[in-house]
């Protein structure tokens, strides 16, 4: 299955059957507190409050876990703004024994202060319906110890990868695309081969075009028509 739709969130969940999706990803909006704008389009990135954010996530989360596989995972993308609050949600909400993993996706742009360390990660948080039968195939990377040169070894929770830059080819001028070799690693991950990946927030269509390249089954929305326009078109190229 290959589907794509404007449509709200909480809306499109509504329309998926129960216990059909094997990998939901979703990259939200972080509350930013402005608009993200681009080439290809915008959004607004903003809520009164962290707590407003949280209960706006917390209804959609809610309307999304029963379309939720047994033997399927949650991955939320976020990053420091909201990261403990998801947690928290997240283990209300599933069970704390249903967390796998958080990840750190480190990149190399941006996050630069005098005042603090620089911020160079997003936070991805890993959990699980039934922690004995969720699906995981660990993904495989180069090695960097001189000992395993030239070999490959089992990823770890910090997934080095660098985030798109403004000469990137995949870069398609959508506001806060991500790296397809991230959401390729995500997906080989967590999904299997014949499985169906959700992604409510597709934006330019990252997580949708990684499930097609694997051979998976996709299904997708986002509220913003310039989102669905840039997504079926990259959709369409492969
Ligand atoms: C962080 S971006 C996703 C970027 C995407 N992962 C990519 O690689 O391009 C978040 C997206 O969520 C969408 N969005 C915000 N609120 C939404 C809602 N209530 N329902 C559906 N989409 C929403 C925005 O339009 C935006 O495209």
């Amino acid at each position: 299955m290959q589907d794509i739709e404007q449509s709200e969130w909480i809306d499109h969940v509504q329309r998926l059957g129960d216990g059909t999706v094997d990998l939901f990803y979703v990259d939200p909006p972080f509350n930013t507190g402005k608009a993200q704008a681009g080439d290809a389009g915008s959004y607004m990135d903003s809520w009164a409050t962290t707590d407003a954010w949280v209960e706006w996530f917390g209804d959609r989360i809610k309307a999304t876990i029963p379309k939720i596989k047994q033997t399927g995972s949650v991955l939320i993308h976020v990053d420091w703004r909201t990261s403990h609050r998801v947690r928290v949600l997240l283990d209300e909400l599933l069970g704390e024994d249903r967390f796998v993993n958080h990840l750190i996706w480190r990149y190399g742009l941006g996050g630069s202060s005098p005042r603090r360390f620089a911020r160079k990660h997003d936070d991805i948080l890993f959990y699980c319906i039934d922690p004995k039968r969720y699906y995981f195939e660990p993904p495989m990377v180069p090695a960097t110890s001189n000992r395993m040169k030239g070999q490959l070894k089992k990823a770890t929770d910090v997934l080095d990868i660098p985030t798109l830059n403004n000469m990137a080819d995949e870069r398609v001028g959508y506001p806060t695309q991500k790296p397809l070799a991230l959401l390729k690693m995500l997906v080989g991950a967590c999904c299997p081969e014949d499985g169906l990946v959700y992604d409510p927030c597709c934006g330019s269509g990252t997580t949708l075009v990684a499930a097609k390249q694997l051979g998976r089954s996709f299904r997708g929305c986002d509220q913003n028509p310039q989102a669905i326009k840039v997504a079926q078109d990259r959709l369409a190229l492969g």
